[in-house]
């Protein structure tokens, strides 16, 4: 069976001020009665195919994963507790450490981030079959996702030839390229997008990081052999935790490892990652507008619009998100949604 690791430490500062420092999106209850956590969670509750999830996230994180898991009923296998964020190389290789002493370094573990929106379908699983298979004899597998436009934020894999099973050899991996090469990349056809879910064994991945990245590895092995056990909670030690380099495991490895393959994915997959994907999913009515909670729009288009406390009316727009929460109003244009990391940055900047 696949051991799940849902990673879940991220900030998601793109969608402020709905993720803020105390409930980052993935706790978030955006659209509909769950949290992306959650629907990640319910994502690998198939028993036949998954042992329970390891939760990997931050400390100040830990009872919003534990009340949102209780609240499933969800059976864990430990949540791993980080003392400071030091992005997902760490988060990786300290869960891959984990689970190789649970349940042996030839494991198969399922990298899952928690800010996806995906539908589990029989294709999905079929994905997920094939990817264990070629994880089995060795391989760090990613899922392809048909790329829709030059995206800037997710990274990009060059499809090379096929190595039977649904699994194809990876020429290049390119975390997030500036602009003009992701525009080059979608008009040469031969990319995905990479949908930031991995398979692989422990021992391959562990294998992996002490080439490539083995500052990362042997941070989180220190951290995992002096942890604490603190009752669902496994906090990894401090002190040999913060020395690992803060890197994400696209950068670290994928971008490195000639061990990639892709297995490509028709899933239904999205990325909520700022308010031009929220909107994109929350199914726009005929003026192209998605209203959320207590808000009136009059005479606009092509916008998002959110507020659950005070009621937020807008008149006269077109294409803006404007999103309230319980003290924070934001007003920005969907097409630039990106950068609302930057008014975050800002913003914390001048407390
Ligand atoms: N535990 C832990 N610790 N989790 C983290 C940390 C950390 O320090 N940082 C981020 N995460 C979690 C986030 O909560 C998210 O669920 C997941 O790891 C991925 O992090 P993101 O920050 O959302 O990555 P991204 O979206 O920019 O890029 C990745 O995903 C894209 C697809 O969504 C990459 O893998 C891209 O290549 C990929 O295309
Ligand atoms: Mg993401």
């Amino acid at each position: 069976k696949i051991v799940p690791v849902i990673m879940a430490g991220g900030k998601g500062t793109r969608l402020w001020p709905l993720s803020r420092a105390a409930a980052a999106k993935q706790f978030i209850r955006f659209i509909g009665d769950k949290t992306l956590f959650q629907g990640t969670l319910l994502r690998v509750g198939d028993t036949d195919l998954y042992e329970p999830a390891i939760v990997i996230t931050n400390e100040e994180f830990r009872f919003l994963v534990a009340e949102q898991a209780r609240e499933l009923d969800a059976q864990l296998s430990g949540i791993l507790l980080e003392p400071e964020a030091r992005n997902t190389a760490a988060a990786v290789a300290a869960a891959a450490v984990a689970v190789a002493d649970l349940y042996g370094e030839d494991a198969i573990l399922q990298i899952l981030p928690s800010d996806h929106d995906i539908v589990v379908d029989d294709t999905y699983v079929n994905c997920v079959r094939a990817a264990a298979k070629a994880a089995k004899v060795g391989k760090i597998v990613t899922f392809g996702i048909t790329p829709t436009e030059p995206a800037t934020g997710y990274g990009y894999i060059e499809l090379g030839k096929e190595i039977g099973d649904g699994a194809f050899a990876v020429k290049r991996f390119v975390e997030k390229p500036k602009a003009e090469i992701a525009e080059k990349m979608l008009e040469a056809g031969n990319f995905y997008w990479n949908s930031g879910m991995f398979v692989f064994t422990a021992k391959q991945i562990v294998a992996e990081l002490e080439k490539f990245a083995p500052d990362v590895l042997a941070a989180a092995k220190a951290s995992v052999r002096a942890a604490a056990k603190d009752l669902d909670f496994t906090r990894l030690d401090k002190e040999a935790f913060v020395q690992s380099p803060s890197i994400s495991i696209d950068y670290a490895v994928m971008e490195k490892t000639p061990n990639t393959v892709v297995v490509p994915a028709a899933i239904t997959w999205s990325d909520l990652g700022s308010w031009d994907a929220v909107w994109k999913i929350g199914a726009p009515d005929k003026d192209g507008n998605v209203v959320h909670g207590n808000a009136t729009v009059v005479d606009t288009r092509n916008s998002l619009v959110m507020s659950r406390d005070s009621h937020i009316a807008v008149q006269g727009m077109d294409g803006v998100a404007v999103i309230a929460s319980e003290d924070a109003v934001y007003v920005g244009r969907l097409d630039e949604s990106q950068k609302v990391g930057d008014l975050v940055k800002l913003l914390a900047s001048r407390k």
